[in-house]
This record gives C-alpha cells, sequence and structure tokens, in this order.
C-alpha cells in the first residue's frame, strides 16, 4: 500500500456551481468552502500530514474586481471564524505565494501563520497569489544571490514549498484536465486525479475513493519494479 504523505487540491468548479444552482458565481466560492472543511477533516481522520489547496492564483487577478473581493472577504471571514479550530486540532497553517493583498487580510494571513506554527498533526498550505513559473523563477534568483549552484536540490529548498514533501497525489475538480500553473516542478511523480465533479459537488466520499484508488497505484518512479 502507497504511503501518502501529501495531497494537493485544484479546486475548480466554483463559479460554474454559483452559476447553475444561484445565478452567482460568488454563492458558489461560498458553498466551495464547505467542501474545504471536509477534505480537512477527512485529512486529519487519515492521517494525512500535508493538505495543499489553490485557492487563489497569479492569473485569477485577472477576473473582476468584484469577484477578487468577495473570494478575499470569503477568505478572511473563514481564517477569523477557523483559526480556533485550526489550533484545538493542532493545524498548521501556511502560505504559499507572495503575500501581496491588502494590508488587512496579509496582516490576518501573517498572523494566522503564526498562532499555528507549532502545531503539527495537519500542515495546510494554502496556495495564494500562487503561480508555478514564478516560485521557480524566484528560487533561481535566490540562488543567485546565495551564489549556490543551480541543481535540483538547491531549486528544491528555494520554492516556497520547501521542507513540504512532493504531494504524491493531484485532484483538480471541475471536469477540466489541466495543470493551471500548479506545482509544476514538485508533482514530476505525483499522481493525478481529474474528477467531473464541480468543487462544492465533491463530497467525503468522492475524496474517500480517490484516496483508496491512490493506495494500491503501482508507483514506480521510473524504474520496473
Ligand atoms: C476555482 O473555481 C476556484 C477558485 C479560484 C477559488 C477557490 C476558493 C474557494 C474554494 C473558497 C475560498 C477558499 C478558502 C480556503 C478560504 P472557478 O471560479 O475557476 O470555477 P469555474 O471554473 O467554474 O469558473
Amino acid at each position: 500500500m502507497n504511503p501518502l504523505n501529501h495531497v494537493a487540491i485544484i479546486m475548480d468548479g466554483n463559479g460554474r456551481w454559483g452559476i447553475k444552482h444561484h445565478n452567482s458565481r460568488n454563492k458558489g466560492h461560498k458553498a466551495g468552502l464547505k467542501t474545504v472543511e471536509t477534505v480537512i477533516k477527512i485529512s486529519i481522520e487519515k492521517k494525512i500530514p500535508f493538505l495543499t489547496l489553490f485557492a487563489f492564483s497569479t492569473e485569477n487577478w485577472k477576473r473582476p474586481k468584484t469577484e477578487v473581493n468577495a473570494l478575499f472577504n470569503l477568505l478572511e471571514n473563514f481564517l477569523k471564524k477557523k483559526i480556533e479550530v485550526f489550533k484545538k486540532n493542532k493545524i498548521k497553517l501556511i502560505i504559499i505565494g507572495e503575500k501581496k493583498f491588502p494590508k488587512k487580510l496579509n496582516k490576518l494571513l501573517k498572523d494566522s501563520e503564526k498562532k499555528t506554527k507549532n502545531n503539527s498533526k495537519l500542515q495546510i498550505n494554502l496556495a495564494l497569489n500562487y503561480g508555478s513559473k514564478k516560485e521557480i523563477v524566484n528560487a533561481i534568483k535566490l540562488l543567485n544571490k546565495k551564489k549556490l549552484n543551480i541543481n535540483e536540490k538547491n531549486i528544491s529548498n528555494n520554492l516556497y514549498t520547501k521542507n513540504i514533501p512532493d504531494p504524491d497525489l493531484l485532484i483538480r475538480t471541475g471536469d477540466t484536465n489541466r495543470l493551471s500553473n500548479f506545482l509544476l516542478w514538485q508533482i514530476s511523480y505525483s499522481e493525478i486525479f481529474f474528477s467531473k465533479k464541480l468543487w462544492p459537488d465533491f463530497k467525503a466520499e468522492d475524496f474517500i475513493k480517490i484516496l483508496n484508488k491512490y493506495k494500491f497505484i503501482k508507483r514506480n518512479f521510473g524504474k520496473i519494479l
């Protein structure tokens, strides 16, 4: 049975769900929060140490300001409401991406990281203002600055995800088979599952089904087994 240390998720389909059910993309984002809570709960139950959630990409700034603001408000309320739950459940939160948000949100993100930094049951890596190509370019610039050799180990150690094992499993919901500039370096040997369900429709049983399938995949990492 394969060990499972890290699950990464592209939570796609909120907008379409919101339009379909309430003629409002923002209502879809709100509904998507329930699925976020579900996958966190199951990750704890299944003792998965790392969960990475793609919540806002560097490209998402191109969306209408009203949608961007609605997403930030949701995130703000979510963190304010959940931080005590995170502390109680020993969840550590870290942000991967560039913390270049409105001042109030930036402070909340930094405070949330600080308040949970000693927790170790589940680490949630929230990808915010995250873009994989930018992350790789940043890492190479850091190597230059630190006068370090350009090699795989040094690049990995200078990504936002330093100290985090590469994902074993990448899940994308929303019936779209693409990677959208997410963890391109880190998923070189991840098992990838695409779900046709829109994120708010992705339920506990859908997540568990994928986790169970993953367990029995023959992972050979290029070798012949
Ligand atoms: C992609 O769906 C989803 C996002 C860009 C945002 C994801 C945000 C949440 C699940 C809520 C906030 C999260 C946290 C952790 C507080 P889309 O809008 O691209 O959907 P579409 O493909 O149907 O348009």
